[in-house]
């Protein structure tokens, strides 16, 4: 079970699948029941220097909810790092008022800066163009609710993708998620390589246009964003891009009729008003879900709720299967289990041979490298340490060299993350039995 006591919350780069269905749990929870002593005798203190709204005030809305106290500077002119106190400097003496840090600042990297002069949890409210965690899980949490789960849907994200840090989250936090990624922005704005590279070492699909209309058609979801003016140097570049793209009556004609409209909040004009009555406009319920999603986050990291019951919310989240199969007529007996497992909602993984195989009888799988190809991504070894794998299926058709080694460390590492691993077709084809019935 995730243990977040006394853990930075910095970047979704350091969140598993198991973490954020925990905080979804949790938040959950916080939403439906009052908590009013749980941060009891405890202070929170807010930093923000630079401009919030939303994130400075639900953090401190969620805080008091639940009894914390709260202390708070906003804009860096009134406070010492004006002068030229260092990060490490803030958060050692602020760390000796309060029990949890939430910053906000301009700079990339300035969480884990802040993070490094303190033992007390930090937890990053966006550091400049770089991560917002939290508007994250909030942002997960909101697709939750709207559309039941956060497995397999096609999302749309338009606007500003260069500067944009709750894109650059999101995307991330997605990848555990089987998505498929659309990217709409002007080349100037583009999705950063960074990024993209993330998505590719996880084997995540995208799709880039600089035409919404490429993909409207598409996507379960669209999330907007504002072109981030404060990272622009150059206010003609800024007003060339700041309207490229408005969301209003005429986008949700061309959209699914169940498309939801998404924004972190402040728009400046590029979701008209006209659709804000529209059930698919969601943007101001995900600002709401803000202070749930942060009272789950504060009471975890100071320790003050745990989950007493081990139920996750597993019905919401596919199960990943890896599936390595040796020998031609393994494949073909074991292909009617296989479909089963694809038709009760597994999402399947795949070495080169079974994925062609798969592929050419219908049944949609994702491909991934062995552990012995190194280097070559998406690599299993990255899926192993990153313990994304429900049940692995290895059937192997001899004791060639490179099936030993890949083979035994896949079994080693199996074992040491408690994952089911199969090896035997008939035992395959029991435990997928068990499975449907369960489905
Ligand atoms: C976002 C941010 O600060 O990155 N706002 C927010 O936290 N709700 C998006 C934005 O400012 O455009």
């Amino acid at each position: 079970m995730p243990n977040f006591v006394g853990r930075d919350i910095i970047s979704m780069d350091e969140f598993s699948r198991e973490d954020i269905m925990y905080v979804m749990r949790v938040a959950e929870l916080m939403e439906k029941n009052k908590y009013p002593e749980l941060l009891k005798g405890l202070i929170v203190s807010t930093l923000f220097f630079e401009p919030s709204t939303r994130t400075r005030l639900s953090f401190e809305t969620a805080a008091l909810q639940i009894g914390a106290q709260v202390i708070s500077t906003t804009g860096a002119q009134f406070s010492s790092l004006y002068k030229g106190e260092t990060l490490q400097d803030t958060a050692a003496v602020i760390g000796g008022y309060a029990d949890v840090l939430v910053m906000r600042h301009p700079e990339k990297g300035s969480a884990r800066a802040l993070a490094d002069g303190t033992d007390k949890p930090i937890i990053n409210g966006g550091d400049g163009p770089g991560d917002h965690p939290t508007q994250t899980l909030l942002d997960l949490y909101t697709i939750l609710s709207a559309k039941g789960t956060l497995d397999n849907l096609k999302i749309g994200f338009v606007g500003d993708l260069k500067y944009g840090r709750t894109v650059h989250s999101l995307a991330t936090a997605l990848r555990f998620f089987n998505p498929e990624l659309y990217f709409i922005a002007p080349k100037a704005l583009a999705m950063p390589d960074e990024y993209k590279e993330r998505l590719d070492n996880a084997a995540v699909k995208y799709h880039e246009s600089e035409n919404l209309d490429d993909f409207i058609g598409e996507v379960d979801i669209l999330y907007v964003t504002r072109v981030q003016k404060e990272r622009f140097t150059d206010v003609e570049e800024y007003n060339k891009y700041k309207l490229m793209y408005i969301i209003g009556n005429d986008t949700l004609n061309k959209a699914r009729k169940d498309v939801s409209i998404m924004h972190p909040l402040p728009r400046v004009g590029e979701i008209k008003t006209e659709i804000d009555n529209s059930p698919n406009a969601i943007y101001f319920q995900e600002a709401w879900n803000g202070v749930p999603v942060r009272k789950a986050l504060l009471a975890l990291v100071t320790g003050r709720f745990k989950l007493e019951d081990q139920t996750q919310s597993g019905k919401l989240v596919k199960k990943n299967v890896l599936l390595t199969i040796g020998s031609e007529d393994n494949k073909k007996k074991m292909l009617p289990d296989i479909q089963q497992l694809a038709t009760v909602g597994y999402n399947l993984y795949a070495t080169a041979k079974t994925h062609k195989f798969l592929k050419e009888m219908g049944v949609e799988n994702t491909q991934l490298h062995k552990i012995s190809d190194t280097g070559k991504q998406p690599n299993i070894k990255d899926f192993l340490e990153q313990k994304r794998f429900d049940i692995i299926i290895n059937i192997p058709s001899g004791l060639g060299s490179e099936e030993a080694t890949d083979g035994s460390l896949m079994r080693r590492m199996a074992i040491e993350q408690s994952i089911p691993l199969i090896t035997d077709p008939q035992v395959a084809h029991f435990l997928i039995a068990a499975l449907k019935k369960e489905a």
